[in-house]
């Protein structure tokens, strides 16, 4: 088993034990839901998955506060989340010590973050709930993570610190969402939060990859590479992004993976073939 799979196998045994405690459940099996707790997880991922994808009604909205919504995350996207940053982390020229964890919910890419190295991590997001969690999955894997309420659109400041990376998970495509100058503003967002990163720190941005986020992320990366941001991965390419010129174009990267195929992910999948 590749030694990411290996870490997300503790990690579903934390995810479950806290949840479970948090649902005043008895503890169950360290690897899987039992039926009635798949049920109930996957009626949330069901709404999830709808409200972010499609018509995208619960983006930008405060559905990480809703307990069962916040539940389903972490049993289902946080893993994904956090394969996702362990895979891109492993881009970066050397392993980041300090990380501020931008959009954070439950912490999937702070906890990542630990795992490649990292000694200091700061989960920042607008809903406490989340923070919350992720502050109690800490205490329960024994990991140091800060958490801070933090939201940009309310004009709200970076939290303080001085990062060898930002991470931002997700966040890109639900902030300034419908604003006339949305790309404007996260740019300038990230020109921010560059300025709190050390002397070659970098930031990491990770979006859904939906044709209108990804399309939109290489509009956010050409308005960079103009500011005069180098782009370190996937792509070095100094000028527009070619993919933007047709429309249905787009670039994502493609990793396979192993699902944690005993955790419930997976049965949360096949749940949903079965309906
Ligand atoms: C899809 S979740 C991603 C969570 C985590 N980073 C991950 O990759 O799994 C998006 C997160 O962005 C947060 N978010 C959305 N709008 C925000 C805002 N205006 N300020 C701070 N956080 C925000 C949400 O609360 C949520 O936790």
């Amino acid at each position: 088993m590749d030694p990411i799979s290996k870490d997300l196998n503790r990690w579903i045994s934390i995810l479950l034990t806290v949840w479970r405690r948090r649902r005043k459940y008895k503890n169950g099996p360290s690897d899987r839901l039992l039926p009635n707790e798949l049920k109930e997880v996957a009626a949330g991922v069901k709404i999830l998955s709808s409200g972010l994808t499609g018509k995208r009604e619960l983006v930008g909205k405060g559905y990480m506060d809703d307990p069962a919504l916040l539940g389903a995350y972490l049993l289902f996207y946080w893993p994904v989340s956090y394969a996702q940053a362990r895979y891109v982390l492993g881009y970066l020229p050397s392993r980041p010590r300090s990380v501020l964890d931008l959009g954070s919910g439950p912490a999937p890419m702070s906890f990542a973050s630990l795992d490649h190295g990292a000694s200091e991590v700061v989960a920042a997001d607008r809903s406490e709930p989340a923070l919350r969690l992720a502050a109690e999955l800490a205490g329960e894997a024994g990991e140091p993570l800060a958490v801070r309420g933090w939201d940009p659109l309310r004009g709200e400041k970076i939290p303080d610190g001085s990062f060898d990376l930002a991470i931002m998970g997700h966040l890109l495509n639900e902030l300034w969402v419908g604003d006339s100058d949305e790309a404007g503003k996260i740019c300038d967002l990230i020109e921010r939060v560059s300025g709190s990163l050390r002397k070659g720190g970098a930031v990491t941005i990770i979006e859904p990859a939906l044709l209108l986020t990804s399309r939109r992320l290489l509009g956010i990366r050409d308005i960079l590479v103009k500011r005069g941001f180098p782009v370190l991965s996937p792509c070095l390419f100094k000028e527009d992004c070619p993919a933007l010129k047709k429309e249905g174009n787009t670039c994502h990267t493609d990793r396979s993976w192993e699902p944690p195929r005993t955790a419930g992910w997976a049965d949360i999948q096949d749940s949903f073939r079965d309906a």
